[in-house]
């Protein structure tokens, strides 16, 4: 059935369901409090687009009924509000730098010092999908010889519970994969041709070193320090100066001084933490 459209007062655009102000801010107000996520004006269409999903998929008829809902379900919806308002764009060794000084400055003397207590703890914080702590995990397994006789462990915090339940499973379409060495495919993954195409399996040594876990960053971190290197990539560009404060005021005690922090390309710690020193493209270290 097609439904009746109604024009919206603020973009004049057509729309399947009312969306005025009170509803973008009421679930503006919401989002922040929950997440950390800071929606700008420009986030009106893009919030509009992915609920009107769940209000498709819920079959009410306004965004009146979606915002009752919310405040009367137990928190149920709230999960899939988050679910749905997350960028979780990622890919396998995106900004390929990390992982070289990961492996130069941390795997390498860790894995040469005969007094090392061959115990290794390394957090990616809004993990996405996968790619990331399994791209660590690669690099972890090309540097250090002898993996097997270590403890390592890497852990992977989202918010977002369907992306942990995709990292879990491990298994990406071929154009996700495509940017790797012909050498990490054949080593790290194991092909398999689905009804729909050919898809990439993590082998079980990447994948028995990553642990997923859901963990909201706005809360209390129950990690227990100290973790060598720390990604944190492309999560507080959505969070305002406060929220990336007290986050990193967090963060910070779980390092000791020298250990690293990664961010995404377009972040920064400047009048966010002085617990940091910058000492490489986005990355930092423990003071
Ligand atoms: C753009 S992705 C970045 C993925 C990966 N770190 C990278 O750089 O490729 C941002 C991730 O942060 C997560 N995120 C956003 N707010 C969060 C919060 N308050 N707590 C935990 N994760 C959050 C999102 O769910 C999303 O998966």
């Amino acid at each position: 059935m097609i439904p009746n459209l109604l024009r919206d007062a603020t973009s004049n655009r057509l729309r399947e369901f009312a969306f005025g102000n009170a509803d973008f801010e009421a679930l503006r107000t919401l989002v922040k409090q929950i997440t950390g996520i800071n929606l700008s004006d420009q986030k009106r269409e893009l919030v509009y687009g992915r609920l009107a999903r769940r209000l498709r998929a819920l079959q009410l008829r306004s965004f009146t009924e979606y915002r009752e809902l919310l405040s009367h379900d137990g928190g149920r919806e709230i999960a899939e509000l988050c679910n749905a308002i997350t960028t979780n764009l990622t890919a396998f060794f995106r900004e390929p730098h990390h992982f070289d000084y990961l492996r130069e400055h941390v795997l390498l003397p860790l894995s040469a010092d005969p007094a090392a207590n061959r115990r290794l703890r390394i957090w990616s914080a809004g993990c996405s999908t996968g790619e990331e702590p399994y791209s660590i995990a690669m690099t972890v397994l090309e540097a250090i010889p002898d993996p097997h006789r270590w403890d390592i462990r890497i852990l992977a915090t989202d918010l977002d519970s369907d992306v942990l339940e995709r990292g879990r499973r491990g298994l990406y379409a071929a154009d996700r994969v495509r940017g790797l060495s012909p050498q990490r495919i054949a080593r790290f993954f194991a092909q398999r041709q689905e009804r729909d195409g050919l898809y990439y399996h993590v082998a079980p040594e990447v994948a028995s070193l990553v642990t997923f876990k859901q963990l909201n960053l706005m809360h209390p971190l129950p990690m227990k320090g100290p973790l060598p290197a720390i990604f944190c990539r492309n999560v507080i560009i959505y969070f305002d100066k406060d929220t990336q404060r007290d986050l990193f005021a967090r963060v910070s005690r779980l390092q000791r001084p020298g250990q690293l922090l990664f961010l995404g390309h377009s972040e920064s710690l400047f009048k966010v933490s002085e617990e940091y020193t910058l000492i490489g493209r986005t990355v930092h270290r423990r003071a």
